[in-house]
């Protein structure tokens, strides 16, 4: 691994059981350069200005002139303006099997996040090159896990005597490091859609299940899907010596869950779900799991983006619904269903800052370049990596 630029004052334990700052990977976005982390790469080349009255009419002609040596995947959190240049659209998952699935494409143009980009790398075939048009767009909750944090953390479970008994499940939104670690320890990957089948495979496997990075996914799946009590989960913070557990906590819990969260889901409160029922009478709250327990309670449906999509497309005219997951998204909803009533739930949630890092610009410099013979944002996983995090991605395709 290349080393982070250290910036913060979060902290976590040594071998020794000391404090010592810890590197956060987000750094301001487009500030230094840290190819280490999910988020707060410089994104190297020329840009055209965002003005540029001419930008569709190059990307259209720089898209053209790739014909079918390209692939471009549009995650549905993306921008409007990219989204009009995916030639598919699907959750994350979904998106490296198309690209998969297109061995013809020497480049897939991933407009989503690295994580994305890197499960991309892992699932194509290797004259296939996986392009992010700007490197600074990561995720803060894949960067809440890194290598050595989780590597720590399994020395904590094997001192409390739980490692040979804990299955680790990891959501596909983290990095190709912690898939890795993942494959390695005999675990599986995850998805919002198939997170209960993954646990319950794990509990049938083990006794405990390790669950990164996502603790909300972990705790609403232990919760909601395998009918565990909130007093079965215990979460890990990496931050803490020993991840602020003890041993007996260790000992008791069947769901140790990584202090991570999403930084937009995770935004979704309680006084918001209160507050749409009463602004909008007989309104069908409707969230994605990575919001936190108490908000996916309250809500009257919860699922992945690929069910929110779904739920809303197959509701009868009239219906209403308020939806907490990423505003690019609920946005297009609303335009497309404009004989339903759609709402975003939370008055104060911003967009993905780092899904909203890719826009046009940087994806008619990315294309123009792939034209001109330059690959550039290449993102690759080192073949180690790779084939560990390959066999806990079989695991997820394999769950009963
Ligand atoms: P899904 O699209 O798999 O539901 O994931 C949500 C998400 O936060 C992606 O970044
Ligand atoms: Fe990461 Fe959340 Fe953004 Fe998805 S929406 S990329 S999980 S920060």
């Amino acid at each position: 691994m290349t080393s982070h630029l250290e910036i913060s004052g979060a902290s976590s334990r040594t071998a020794t059981g000391t404090i010592r700052p810890t590197p956060v990977a987000l750094l301001l976005l487009g500030h230094g350069a840290d190819p280490a982390a999910e988020a707060g790469v410089q994104c190297p080349g020329e840009l055209p200005p965002a003005s540029d009255p001419t930008l569709v009419a190059r990307a259209r002609a720089a898209r053209d002139a790739l014909g079918d040596r390209a692939f471009v995947l549009g995650h549905h959190y993306q921008r409007d303006e990219v989204i009009a240049f995916a030639d598919v659209t699907g959750d994350s998952f979904r998106l490296s099997q198309q690209a998969a699935a297109r061995p013809a494409a020497e480049y897939i143009l991933f407009c989503g996040v690295h994580f994305m980009a890197e499960s991309a790398d892992i699932l194509t075939a290797d004259h296939q090159q996986v392009v992010l048009p700007d490197l600074a767009a990561g995720c803060s909750m894949a960067d809440m896990a890194t290598f050595d944090q989780v590597e720590e953390c399994w020395e904590v479970l094997a001192e409390a005597g739980v490692a040979a008994v804990t299955i680790p499940v990891t959501y596909m939104n983290s990095s190709a490091d912690i898939k890795g670690f993942t494959g390695r320890h005999g675990g599986t990957i995850c998805t919002s859609s198939n997170a209960g089948r993954a646990v319950s495979w794990a509990l049938g496997r083990g006794e405990k299940v390790l669950f990164l990075p996502d603790q909300h996914l972990g705790r609403n799946t232990a919760v909601r899907d395998l009918g565990l009590a909130l007093t079965d989960c215990v979460v890990y913070d990496p931050h803490r010596p020993n991840g602020g557990l003890t041993p007996e906590e260790l000992r008791d819990a069947t769901m140790i869950l990584w202090r991570g969260h999403c930084s937009v889901h995770g935004r979704f409160g309680l006084a918001a779900v209160h507050d749409v029922r009463e602004r909008v009478p007989g309104v069908t709250v409707l969230v994605h799991p990575e919001c936190r327990h108490e908000v996916v309670d309250s809500a009257d449906l919860v699922g992945s983006t690929e069910y929110i999509i779904r739920t809303v497309e197959q509701a009868p005219p009239g219906a209403a619904f308020a939806i907490g997951t990423e505003l690019n998204l609920v946005q297009r909803l609303a335009l497309a269903h404009p004989d339903k009533t759609i709402v975003f739930l939370d008055k104060t949630v911003c967009f993905c800052s780092t899904m909203n890092r890719i826009d046009l610009p940087h994806l008619v410099w990315a294309m123009e370049s792939l034209v001109a013979g330059e690959v550039v944002n290449r993102i690759t996983v080192d073949p180690e990596t790779a084939r560990w995090a390959r066999t806990a991605l079989d695991q997820m395709l394999a769950l009963p």
